[in-house]
């Protein structure tokens, strides 16, 4: 395992739509463990592909006591309430930006070994969510 450097803001990489993981291989998997340290060693809740310059759909999350990762992630909305507050990215280190995102969300996608897996977020787990499947668009807040 190894913690990579992580991309910041002007980056190329972090403004371009990630491809879709076609291959649930070994470097799929060591890719999913980087990012997993990554986050770690930086404390932060998400991570996603591109932020270490790899264009894929790929993120790994961590809130509190639940944590894991996401290949092809797609998002429902189980109900339309919102929520509005700070957020920040490991991009943009030192800056928090006020965003509106929804409170309920269902993340639906695969493990690093193919099998289909959802998450159920609310609040800040909603938020993080959000945040990392954007990333996997090429968007910035
Ligand atoms: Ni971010």
């Amino acid at each position: 395992m190894a913690v990579l450097p992580i991309r910041l803001f002007g980056d190329p990489v972090l403004t371009t739509p990630a491809e879709p993981v076609t291959t649930f291989d070994a470097e799929l998997r060591r890719l999913v463990r980087n990012l997993d340290q990554t986050l770690y060693d930086q404390r932060g809740s998400g991570l996603a592909a591109p932020q270490v310059g790899v264009g894929l759909r790929v993120f790994a999350f961590h809130d509190e006591d639940v944590a894991g990762h996401l290949v092809n992630p797609v998002l429902d909305f189980p109900d339309p309430e919102e929520q509005d507050g700070p957020e920040g990215c490991l991009s943009i280190p030192g800056f928090y930006f006020d965003t509106k995102r929804r409170m309920n969300v269902v993340a639906k996608g695969f493990t690093a070994d193919g099998d289909p897996v959802q998450v159920a977020g609310a609040g800040h787990l909603a938020r993080c969510l959000q945040h990392e499947i954007d990333h996997l668009d090429g968007v910035l807040f």
